[in-house]
Order: C-alpha cells, then sequence, then structure tokens
C-alpha cells in the first residue's frame, strides 16, 4: 500500500476513535498515538526517504493535510468534552441562594460572671475599686500577709495546690488584701476595693466541693471606720443579691485575718424566715465571712493600725449562685452544658 492511502486510513481509524473517545484524557492519549514522536504518522513519514523525488511534495502535501485535519478534529473534540465537564460540574456545585443562611447561636453570660458583675456594679457604685489579682501566689502572700503564720492551724482548713514550696494556686482572694494595702497612698483617701476571681483548694469534687471555685474579696480601710459600716455594706449586697426585703445578722466567728470575725446570714428568700428546705428551718442562710481588719495585716502591709482601720469580707459567688437559683450541684457550673447555662438569661 502507498503511503497516500496507509494517511488516509490512519486518518479514518483516528476520527473513529476520537468520535467514541469521551475524556479529555482519552483525547490526549490519541493525539499521542497517531501525532507523537512515536505515533503512527510519524512513523510513516519516516518512510519517506524511500520515495522518489517526484512524489515527495505531494506526499508531503498529503501528510500535512491529514496532520491539520486530524489536529483540528482533536482539538474540536477536547473544546466540547471540556466545556461539557465544566458544565456538569457547574451544575453539581450549584447554590441556591433563597436557602435560608445557617443560625448561629447567641450566646449568654454564664451565671457566676452574672453574678459578680452585678456585685461589681453594686460596688463601683459606692466608690469602691475592682482590683484584679494573681491565680498564682506565693505561700507569703497567701498566708502569712494575712497572718495566717508557718504551722497555723487555720492553714490546714485550706488543702492547697503547691506549685514550688513557696509557690501555689490561691486557696482564698484574700492575699490581696495586703497586696492592695501596700500599695496604698491613704493622702489620696480611703482604701475601698473588691477583688473577684478564681481561687483553688485540693478538694475531691463533689455536689458541693469543686477544686476550683469563686471568691469576692471586699475590704474598706480609713479612719474611723467601724462594724456599723460593715453591716450596712452587706446589708445592701444582701438585698441586691436576693431581694430588697431581706434582712441579715451577725454571728462571731474565726478569721485569722479579722478580729473581731463574723459570719454573715441573710434572712431566708424563699420563706421570708418562716423555715423552710432551703434554710434548714432556720430562717437564715449563711452567706459570707466579714470581719474588721486585724491589726496585724495593717502592720504587716506598713499601715498605722492606731490610725487606720477598717473591714473586710469575702464571699462566694458559686455558693450565691446555687442558693439563689436552687442549684444542687456546683459542678454544674463548669461542664458547660448549654442546657443548663442557657437557663440564665440575664434580663434586659
Ligand atoms: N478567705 C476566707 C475563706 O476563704 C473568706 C473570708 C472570710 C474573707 C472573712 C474575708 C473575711 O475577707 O473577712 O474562707
Amino acid at each position: 500500500m502507498g503511503i497516500e492511502e496507509q494517511l488516509t486510513g490512519v486518518l479514518a481509524r483516528a476520527v473513529t476513535d476520537i468520535d467514541s473517545a469521551d475524556s479529555v484524557k482519552e483525547i490526549e492519549a490519541i493525539r499521542v498515538s497517531y501525532l507523537g514522536k512515536k505515533g503512527e504518522i510519524t512513523s510513516i513519514l519516516k518512510g519517506m526517504k524511500d520515495v522518489s523525488p517526484q512524489q515527495r511534495p505531494v506526499i508531503g502535501k498529503k501528510a500535512n493535510e491529514v496532520r491539520d485535519e486530524l489536529t483540528a478534529v482533536l482539538t474540536q473534540k477536547k473544546e466540547r468534552l471540556e466545556k461539557e465537564s465544566l458544565q456538569k460540574q457547574l451544575e453539581a456545585e450549584t447554590i441556591d441562594v433563597t436557602l435560608p443562611g445557617r443560625q448561629v447561636k447567641k450566646g449568654q453570660t454564664h451565671v457566676l460572671t452574672q453574678i459578680m458583675e452585678d456585685i461589681e456594679d453594686l460596688f463601683l457604685g459606692m466608690g469602691y475599686q475592682i482590683i484584679e489579682g494573681n491565680e498564682v501566689e506565693s505561700d507569703y502572700y497567701n498566708f502569712e500577709r494575712v497572718n495566717l503564720p508557718q504551722n497555723h492551724p487555720a492553714r490546714d482548713m485550706q488543702d492547697t495546690f503547691y506549685i514550688t514550696p513557696d509557690v501555689l494556686l490561691r486557696t482564698h482572694t484574700s492575699p490581696i488584701q495586703a497586696r492592695t494595702l501596700e500599695n496604698h497612698d491613704f493622702s489620696e483617701g480611703p482604701l475601698k476595693m473588691i477583688s473577684p476571681g478564681k481561687v483553688y483548694r485540693r478538694d475531691t469534687d463533689d455536689a458541693t466541693h469543686s477544686h476550683q471555685f469563686h471568691q469576692i474579696e471586699g475590704m474598706v480601710i480609713d479612719e474611723n471606720i467601724t462594724m456599723a459600716d460593715l453591716k450596712g455594706t452587706l446589708e445592701l449586697l444582701a438585698k441586691k443579691m436576693f431581694g430588697e426585703e431581706r434582712e441579715i445578722r451577725l454571728r462571731p466567728s474565726y478569721f485569722p485575718f479579722t478580729e473581731p470575725s463574723v459570719e454573715v446570714d441573710v434572712s431566708c428568700f424563699k420563706c421570708g424566715g418562716e423555715g423552710c428546705n432551703v434554710c434548714k428551718k432556720t430562717g437564715w442562710i449563711e452567706i459570707l465571712g466579714a470581719g474588721m481588719t486585724h491589726p496585724n495585716v495593717l502592720e504587716m502591709s506598713g499601715v498605722d493600725s492606731s490610725k487606720y482601720g477598717g473591714f473586710a469580707f469575702g464571699l462566694g459567688p458559686d455558693r450565691i449562685a446555687m442558693l439563689k437559683y436552687g442549684v444542687d450541684d456546683i459542678r454544674h457550673f463548669y461542664l458547660n452544658d448549654q442546657r443548663f447555662l442557657t437557663q440564665f438569661k440575664r434580663k434586659g
């Protein structure tokens, strides 16, 4: 068979191949098998050296025509396939812009934060500063500077997470008393502060214990501060937390950093004082500890205790929240279960 016929035959076969190809990849393979370096047409053209010089231009022309034709058919089919696949992809990825968007759930302030913010508002309104303390504290400030020297029996009441023998996770917010006292310049006015924050105890978690919980420390130091000031202040706090009709009573107690020390009860907000399950039939609920700042605490911070004195108090927002909302397990506050937390939506 002459070269011309061979070329015509190859072209016909290639066109059939192209017709039945249904991917760009196949088209590419066909192109290589006919027109590539080792392709059929290329090898036929290698036979040109045996053709007579008169016939060469004719065959050369034919070869060019076949190559051009084949290239055109390949390109056409490739473009059609590409267009089809783009169309398919577009159809598959259609976006319905009329569909409603995904709802973003709005969070709410954690119930303990709400309680702490309410208390902060109250005290800010009375001219107190809010002081942030460190959760990692030294043994010296956590204990010694609030009148709990080494081997003091009251240290045992507060199981402590020690980081080193001298550094610990604070067991209460009271070290902030010493830290603010030693920095306060009394020539600029009285010291009035509250300090909310996290505290830590080496307790086994159960319904009433958590190894991490919250406290709010409060302190007022000036000249001529009396226990009546303490009582008036805490009465306001109790009313703010549990309602305007509440009263408070003070019971003698002991804390190393105050003398005298008191425990403060609020009249029961559920039964109004008649006796019920919340107040254990006593009509009163213990809410915090307080007292008149011990002279040792003042003196160790360089404050003249013959001139200045005042009161301090410490309360637990976790306990307040449990009482206020009838929560029977402190661990609920720390599990971050939305079913629990969303019950405490701040009003307004
Ligand atoms: N620091 C005490 C505690 O963790 C709470 C406390 C009681 C703080 C009486 C005070 C206070 O400032 O006057 O149990």
